[in-house]
């Protein structure tokens, strides 16, 4: 792990490559040589450190980025059993309007009868087809929210981390809100 190079992936030459459209993404003999040769070459991994905010836009907003898909027949403490499917943009900045990087796509269930939790699924998708898999508990009114990173496509094959949430501005009217997030993740 000494060894291990830090790279900060820069979101221009990502945003780059999106726009090219050349896709990290191969065929399936490909993605077994990159692995055999990944055991052959005893490759180190590289750390990343990436830094976005991700944009939740609650009802109020002309186009909600979540979709209620289910919820308990009954009124239940802390909104438990509420459960939406999301398509939340990414941004490298605070506000929408900042460049747009790609989108976190997936599920976010209501867990908890004590106060509001989030089990979160879902894929950060990056457009190249690049993308990291995040999955974890998400406290959403406590500072900080800690969830791993399990896997990866694209230039984050075989990834792992930790991607850390913190809220920015959150509307408790219009239910919008933008997270900060920092995510350091081991790849090769
Ligand atoms: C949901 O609640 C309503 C009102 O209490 C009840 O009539 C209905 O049968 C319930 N449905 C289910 C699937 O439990
Ligand atoms: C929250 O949204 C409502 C409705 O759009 C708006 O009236 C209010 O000023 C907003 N609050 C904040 C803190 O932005």
């Amino acid at each position: 792990m000494k060894k291990s190079m830090i790279v900060v992936i820069l979101w221009s030459s990502i945003l780059c490559k999106a726009m090219a459209g050349s896709s990290p993404l191969e065929n399936p003999k490909a993605v077994e040589k990159w692995v055999e040769t990944l055991i052959k070459s005893n490759k180190q991994e590289k750390l990343s450190k990436l830094h976005f905010y991700f944009h939740r836009l609650g009802g109020g907003a002309s186009s909600p980025s979540a979709v209620v898909v289910a919820k308990a027949n009954a009124t239940m403490p802390n909104s438990f059993g509420l459960t939406v499917i999301r398509d939340d943009p990414l941004t490298v900045g605070p506000e929408m309007s900042s460049a747009h990087i790609g989108y976190a796509q997936g599920m976010s269930a209501t867990v908890s009868l004590e106060e509001v939790v989030l089990v979160d699924y879902f894929t950060l998708s990056f457009g190249d087809g690049s993308s990291l898999a995040v999955v974890g508990s998400n406290a959403i009114f406590h500072e900080y929210r800690e969830l791993p990173i399990v896997g990866g496509t694209g230039a984050f094959r075989l990834a792992r981390g930790v991607v850390t949430f913190q809220t920015y501005f959150f509307n408790a009217t219009t239910r919008d809100a933008s997270i900060q997030a920092d995510a350091v993740v081991f790849h090769y």
